[in-house]
């Protein structure tokens, strides 16, 4: 079984006290903590390599190198080839620059499947299409366990839909969708697919490959490195489709989407969290892919682990409203991350409440705006975010239940 306690001394910041008892990272959906070899990885760039990128020196070239190991890195976690993954400050910059792509062959007539479950970052870049004259069609979520009503997604693709862009899990409720069945029917209609994993990414295995999706998104500072944003492309999309770029950059493989001079130190770090991720695969036979799998599977057992004994205290927290799927049999198709309302405390007077004791947890809409809309908790100042992360631990999760008990 994953032991989260020795991987907790890898990471510096955990060791951080509130009022002379240890901090509790429950914020990781915003991002999470970062492992001393990722620090010292971009720290080690900057004193070594620092330089831009195709020059005639060594520092020049060991840029060169770093970019292509961070590509390397981000292939073998996502099952893809090292070309057909590009980099930028972020995933909304990233998603963005594609819509922007695609949507230069798109126009009235046309249509784009977003849904109520995700972030706005799989919302706002398909919906800018709408100044073209594109529709968008939104796909509705179940109130009852915050799942993707999967029937109105079936019944919203067409032949006038381009594109369905869906989440592979929600960063507010932690439901995990079957990404696999809407990429299935976005092929049905000849539409494309691209797959929101920025919150899945830190909490199971990816393979692209097996998803078949068109294009795939995360953020490496939602899975223990720094702030970069990686788009995973389909080759022949990334070959076929015309970004917005500068005309001396190289219109070859992904450089030709990723613009101006990139986050080199942050590169380092990338390749740094996947290796530190692929530490955790017990020296898996076959490489970093394998060892990435291995790892990725067993932080998703632990973690459930973790998600049974916090979903059933909440449970028993009077006062307490719960959102999003309950049943432990269910917990496949759910992250560590759950979302609450306590009665008689705004959600950021919560917050603080637990901020003060030592517990770091996000307030609000965390983005995911059309959501919290629809759960009738916008004007409320939406909900209280519970985010574990493999590093967090049981005794941590007693601790949250014990001072929610004290505050309901
Ligand atoms: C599910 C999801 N998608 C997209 C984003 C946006 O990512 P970024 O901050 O890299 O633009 C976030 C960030 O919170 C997220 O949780």
């Amino acid at each position: 079984m994953f032991d989260p306690h020795a991987v907790r001394a890898l990471f510096p910041a955990l060791a951080q006290e509130v009022a002379g008892r240890p901090a509790v990272f429950f914020d990781g959906p915003g991002g999470t903590q970062v492992p001393r070899s990722v620090i010292e990885a971009i720290a080690g760039y900057l004193a070594h390599s620092n330089a831009n990128t195709h020059g005639a020196f060594a520092t020049s070239r060991r840029t060169d190198e770093t970019i292509a190991a961070a590509h390397q890195a981000m292939a073998d976690l996502l099952g893809c080839a090292p070309e057909e993954t590009v980099f930028g400050p972020n995933m909304t910059t990233l998603t963005f620059a594609l819509s922007r792509a695609i949507g230069r062959d798109l126009g009235p007539g046309d249509e784009i499947v977003v849904t109520r479950l995700d972030h706005d970052a799989n919302v706002a870049p398909w919906r800018a299409l709408e100044e073209r004259g594109v529709g968008i069609r939104e796909v509705d979520v179940d109130v009852e366990d915050c799942t993707l009503d999967m029937a109105d997604l079936a019944a919203k693709v067409n032949e006038r839909t381009r594109l369905v862009a869906v989440g592979y899990a929600s960063n507010s409720v932690g439901t995990i969708n079957d990404a696999a069945r809407a990429v299935e029917l976005a092929r049905g209609v000849g539409a494309l697919s691209f797959v929101d994993a920025v919150h899945y990414a830190p909490h199971g295995p990816i393979d692209v490959r097996a998803l078949g999706c068109d294009f795939l998104a995360c953020s490496v500072y939602k899975f223990f490195g720094p702030h970069i944003g990686v788009l995973y492309g389909k080759a022949e999309h990334l070959e076929r489709l015309r970004p917005y770029k500068v005309r001396p950059a190289s219109d070859a493989g992904p450089d030709r989407w990723m613009t101006g001079t990139q986050n080199h130190e942050g590169l380092a770090g990338v390749t740094a969290a996947v290796d530190y991720l692929a530490s955790l695969g017990g020296g898996a036979a076959g490489g970093r892919r394998a060892a990435l799998v291995a790892a990725m599977t067993a932080i998703k057992a632990y973690e459930r682990t973790l998600s049974e004994q916090l979903i059933s205290g909440l449970l028993r927290v009077p006062g307490l409203t719960f959102y999003g799927i309950r049943e432990p049999e269910r917990f496949a198709w759910r992250t560590p991350t759950v979302s609450l309302r306590l009665e008689g405390r705004a959600p950021r007077e919560l917050a603080e409440a637990l901020g003060e004791r030592g517990v770091f947890a996000w307030d609000g809409n965390y983005y995911a705006l059309s959501l919290s809309e629809r759960l009738g908790v916008e004007p409320l100042g939406g909900m209280v975010r519970i985010g574990l992360a493999h590093y967090n631990t049981a005794e941590e999760v007693d601790y949250l239940l014990e001072v929610l008990g004290g505050l309901g």
